[in-house]
């Protein structure tokens, strides 16, 4: 079954959106099969985002991701990578819809308050940077019959 790796960043934590973002992916019908609270070391962080160490912003992307507390999350279910990222919304809270959750709660760039893995691929990269197999829960909710045919 597809999984992506979603973690609400330092400003989704202290602005107390936690509760929040897994409501909407809990709504949605998506199934949470991993969850930590951590502080992420300058090397997860590095590791991370290693796809955009040339960027001009990677240096205050790590300084800010390592500032505070994140939540990561393994969330599971069919088409779960494409359509989380929708839920999610544009890089850019301003140019993200409404609805979205970077639309309802952001303004800035370097302040988009989640992050999404981008292709199944990468999500499968992130998932095992992220979580040791111990920490995942493969489960089915009862209720699924109710979700899917
Ligand atoms: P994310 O990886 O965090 O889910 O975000 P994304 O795919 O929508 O965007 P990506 O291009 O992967 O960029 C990663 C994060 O870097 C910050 N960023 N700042 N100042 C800038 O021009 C700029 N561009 C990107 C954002 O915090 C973005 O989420
Ligand atoms: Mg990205």
């Amino acid at each position: 079954m597809e999984r992506t790796f979603i973690a609400i960043k330092p400003d989704g934590v202290q602005r107390g959106l936690v509760g929040e973002v897994i409501k909407r992916f809990e709504s949605k019908g998506f199934t949470l099969v991993g969850l930590k609270m951590l502080e992420v070391s300058k090397e997860l962080a590095e590791q991370h985002y290693g796809v955009h160490k040339e960027r001009p912003f990677f240096k205050s992307l790590v300084e800010f991701i390592t500032s505070s507390p994140v939540v990561a999350m393994v969330w599971e279910g069919e088409g779960v990578v494409t359509s989380a990222r929708k839920i999610i919304g544009a890089t850019n809270p301003l140019m993200a819809e409404p609805g979205t959750i970077r639309g309802d709660f952001g303004i800035n760039i370097g302040r988009n308050l989640i992050h999404g893995s981008d292709a199944i691929e990468t999500a499968q990269n992130e998932v095992s940077l992220w979580f040791t197999e111990e920490e995942l829960v493969s489960w089915k909710p009862t209720i699924s019959p109710w979700m899917v045919e």
